[in-house]
């Protein structure tokens, strides 16, 4: 089953509450709260508060994307303050392996991002332990920049990867998510999009652009 993680990377900043639980009625499986530091990418975006006033607001689960490094520091913050998946960047600590055990002691999900230049490989040792791999499509920091297209082969070589592995984990994908490269990502095998201008800039409303999401990416997922 497809899902739908709306990033409130691009909801209005003044509304942020009422904006989660608006895209949760509107049909959101999860909501996606993308962590900046201005250091690992170049933004400085929520801390741990929003994670703390937005948990209780919303019944989906918050994952929390930390584009920080290193992500060790925060892990126990955002973990208490109510995130139910923890996303690090392979790219921001040489522990990985020990951040991704730190997550599940803490009984969370763990996930771990590659930016759009990280091949899949450097996933191979830990690929059996994670719940989630988040293929970045564009270069992490900021919402409504275009698709990379060249990471499609990426999505392709962690889900053949996966499927060697038999492993139940989430392949998901973020960055210039709409419904013209929600199809192609999902063909390549990817079953989580993050949206974030695809969903709070779009006229018609969350519901709807959350549906044309699902919509167009299923068509293509039967088709798989
Ligand atoms: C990049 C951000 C964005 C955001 C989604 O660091 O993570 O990808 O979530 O933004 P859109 O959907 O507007 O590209």
């Amino acid at each position: 089953m497809i899902k739908i993680a709306p990033s409130i990377l691009s909801a209005d900043f003044t509304r942020l509450g009422e904006q989660a639980m608006a895209v949760e009625a509107a049909g959101a499986d999860r909501i996606q709260i993308d962590v900046m530091d201005g250091r690992f990418v170049p933004n400085i975006t929520f801390g741990v508060q929003a994670v703390e006033c937005l948990r209780p607001l919303v019944h989906i689960p918050l994952e929390v994307h930390l584009m920080v490094e290193p992500p060790e520091d925060f892990i126990e913050r955002f973990a208490a303050a109510g995130a139910d998946t923890l996303i690090i960047h392979q790219e921001a600590t040489p522990h990985l392996h020990r951040a991704v055990q730190h997550i599940h002691g803490l009984g969370k999900q763990a996930g771990v991002a590659l930016n759009p230049s990280t091949p899949a490989a450097m996933l191979s040792e830990i690929l059996g332990l994670l719940d989630l791999v988040l293929v970045m499509t564009v270069n992490p920091g900021f919402g409504g920049q275009e698709f990379i297209p060249e990471t499609l082969g990426k999505i392709r070589e962690v889900r053949a990867r996966l499927s060697e592995l038999r492993r139940g984990c989430d392949v998901e994908v973020d960055g210039g998510i709409n419904r013209e490269t929600a199809p192609r990502v999902v063909e390549a095998g990817a079953d989580v999009l993050v949206a974030g201008s695809a969903i709070f800039d779009a006229p018609e409303g969350y519901a709807a652009a959350i549906r044309a999401l699902r919509n167009t990416a299923v068509g293509n997922r039967s088709a798989r």
